[in-house]
């Protein structure tokens, strides 16, 4: 069995995606999730699958190991950044090489990078009237939105959609395959 953290810091709508796609899978399972934020959504979300979840703040996550020993105790194969909106510290991304993963709501490189996240990302690519934004999920690193590229996927933008069109498309995509992507990349972790 393999064993999966989430960290998220919103509404944790792709949380649940994936806590449902992966509940099918007998190989697999979100053991954990874990969130900097005592008001976000993902908690009463994870709640619904029966999945612990853990808050905690900024100077613990910065300036303390106590996230990267949960992670050892509860002997976590992979994790999963879904709506997370913290650096990973160097430590945590050590901890787990080509064994985290995040999803980002544009087609890196661009449109990534510190402050752009959620309704900014959305808002650049309408000022820059793109004909096309997407999704891409790529592995960790110490930067925002560098490490290597695993998946993307696009979708076309017609002059009618506002940001909160923009927002709405790329989040469809984001359900559609970051449950499916994520399955794949664990099934294939050696044993
Ligand atoms: C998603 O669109 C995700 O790509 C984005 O936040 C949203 C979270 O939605 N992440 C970033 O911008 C990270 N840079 P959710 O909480 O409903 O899953």
């Amino acid at each position: 069995m393999k064993r999966i953290a989430l960290f998220a810091s919103g509404s944790g709508s792709n949380a649940e995606k994936i806590c449902a796609h992966i509940a099918k899978n007998p190989e697999m399972e979100i053991t954990l999730v874990l969130t900097n934020n005592p008001e976000a959504g993902v908690i009463k979300r994870a709640r619904k699958f029966g999945i612990p979840t853990i808050v905690f703040d900024k100077k613990s996550f910065y300036e303390t190991q106590k996230i990267q020993q949960i992670l050892k105790n509860e002997a976590i194969d992979f994790v999963v950044l879904a709506g997370f909106m913290m650096l990973i510290p160097e430590s945590l991304v050590k901890q787990f090489p080509k064994r985290m993963v995040n999803i980002h709501p544009a087609l890196l490189p661009k449109y990534g990078g510190k402050g752009m996240y959620g309704h900014f990302v959305h808002e650049a690519v309408k000022a820059a009237a793109e004909k096309e934004s997407g999704i891409t999920i790529h592995y960790v690193n110490e930067q925002y939105d560098e490490g290597d590229i695993v998946f993307q996927a696009k979708c076309s933008l017609s002059e009618k959609d506002d940001a909160i069109g923009i927002a709405q498309k790329v989040l469809e995509l984001e359900h559609q395959h970051y449950p499916v992507v994520l399955q794949e990349l664990v099934s294939q972790l050696p044993d």
